[in-house]
């Protein structure tokens, strides 16, 4: 038995024609930290209300240690939640803020003061104690509010875009902050973005959404080695994946700029039956590398650098290939620039291929989504 089951969990509002969410099923284990990634309106924050108790389970059921929550009153479900725009108390100081849920759950003095006191050290706001909201930074506020959930020391843990208000730095700092507090706490969590480096830097399993169903869950490396639609491919990693739309003819791919690339026949065999597929490769996986790619013959390809944004650690190189713009990401080390011709393999064992009429991996064992 797991910690947490999601088991065929819909969600239609009322007045709403189509499912917000549809047939969510996932199981959490203790001290997991999960995130739920996906674009804008694909459910994501609808599911997390749905587990603390704040939005109805339309239909399926929500276990959490065994026991069905769908009708259990959120104070009851032994949970605590961050949202995106959690509001301070403005009036009151650090210590105020972090300690008046404990007062309104009718702790005892001491052992609030004990808890207070633990977060204060753990979120590092000491010295701003007795400072009140409008007085602290951004990154000061969002460890307030973390502060005011964590006493509450409940097993699971919700946050809802908890960094989405904060600056690109300071999400950096805080991200870190918060895969420490797990660490240290084992709460299990479950953490809500939509932004996909926070969820593969911080989460052990991720669950994409798209349109209010699941596309894939699992590790990090998992999906963004192995992802089971082009889908999952384009939303993890950055710059996004190369796609190409090519024809197989002759055991060759042919590329809608009339360039073709030889297969192995490993891979000819799992495309039998297909005469148009969509082609994926990532930024690093189209090799530079002059002195290696004589190993790959007739594959080399040649193109001319459109663009180059000079990252500082690695670069990515834009230039037209298959009829398409593509881009490169090469290391720092490479000096290519703007007009300048460059030859290039992609790797034959990190091509991904889609069914291009439905999205579906062909090369992946699918069966999760
Ligand atoms: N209270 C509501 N009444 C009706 N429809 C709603 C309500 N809340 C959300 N929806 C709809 O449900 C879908 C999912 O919304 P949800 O807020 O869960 O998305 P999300 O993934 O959290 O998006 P975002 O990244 O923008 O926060 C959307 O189409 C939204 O319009
Ligand atoms: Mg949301």
């Amino acid at each position: 038995m797991s910690f947490i089951e999601l088991k065929n969990i819909c969600k239609k509002y009322k007045g709403n024609e189509k499912n917000s969410v549809t047939d969510f099923n996932l199981e959490i284990e203790e001290k997991e930290f999960i995130a739920f990634v996906g674009p804008s309106g694909c459910g994501k924050s609808t599911t997390l209300r749905m587990i603390a108790g704040f939005e109805d389970i339309t239909s399926g059921d929500l276990l959490i240690d065994g026991k069905r929550m769908n009708e259990v009153a959120p104070a009851d479900r032994g949970i605590s939640m961050v949202f995106q725009n959690y509001a301070l108390y403005p009036h009151m100081t650090v210590e105020k803020n972090i300690s008046y849920g404990l007062k309104n759950m009718k702790f005892p003095e001491d052992e609030i003061k004990k808890k207070t006191d633990w977060a204060i050290e753990i979120l590092g706001l000491e010295e701003y104690r007795y400072r009140k909201p409008k007085n602290l930074s951004g990154g000061q506020r969002q460890r307030v509010a973390l502060g005011r959930a964590i006493v509450k020391d409940q097993k699971l843990f919700l946050m809802d875009e908890p960094l989405s208000n904060l600056d690109a730095k300071l999400r950096v700092s805080m991200r870190n902050e918060i895969s420490k507090l797990h660490r240290s706490l084992g709460s299990t969590t479950i953490y809500v973005t939509h932004d996909q480096v926070e969820a593969m830097t911080m989460a052990d399993r991720i669950v994409i959404m798209k349109d209010g169903i699941v596309q894939q869950a699992g590790e990090p490396m998992e999906l963004y080695e192995h992802p089971i639609n082009k889908f999952v491919a384009g939303f993890i990693g950055s710059p996004q994946m190369n796609f190409y739309d090519v024809r197989l003819e002759k055991g060759c791919m042919v590329f809608a700029g009339g360039e073709t690339i030889r297969l192995a026949d490993s891979v000819l065999g799992k495309l039998q039956g297909y005469d148009l597929v969509t082609m994926g490769i990532r930024g690093e996986d189209i090799k530079l590398d002059a002195s290696n790619l004589e190993t790959y013959g007739e594959s080399k390809q040649k193109a001319v650098v459109e663009n180059a944004e000079i990252m500082g650690n690695e670069n990515n190189l834009y230039f037209e290939f298959g009829g398409l713009v593509s881009v490169a990401r090469v290391p720092k080390y490479d000096v290519s620039q703007i007009g300048d011709e460059i030859n290039f393999v992609f790797l034959p064992d990190k091509m991904h291929f889609f069914d291009t009429e439905t999205g579906k991996s062909i090369t992946e064992a699918s069966g999760k989504a």
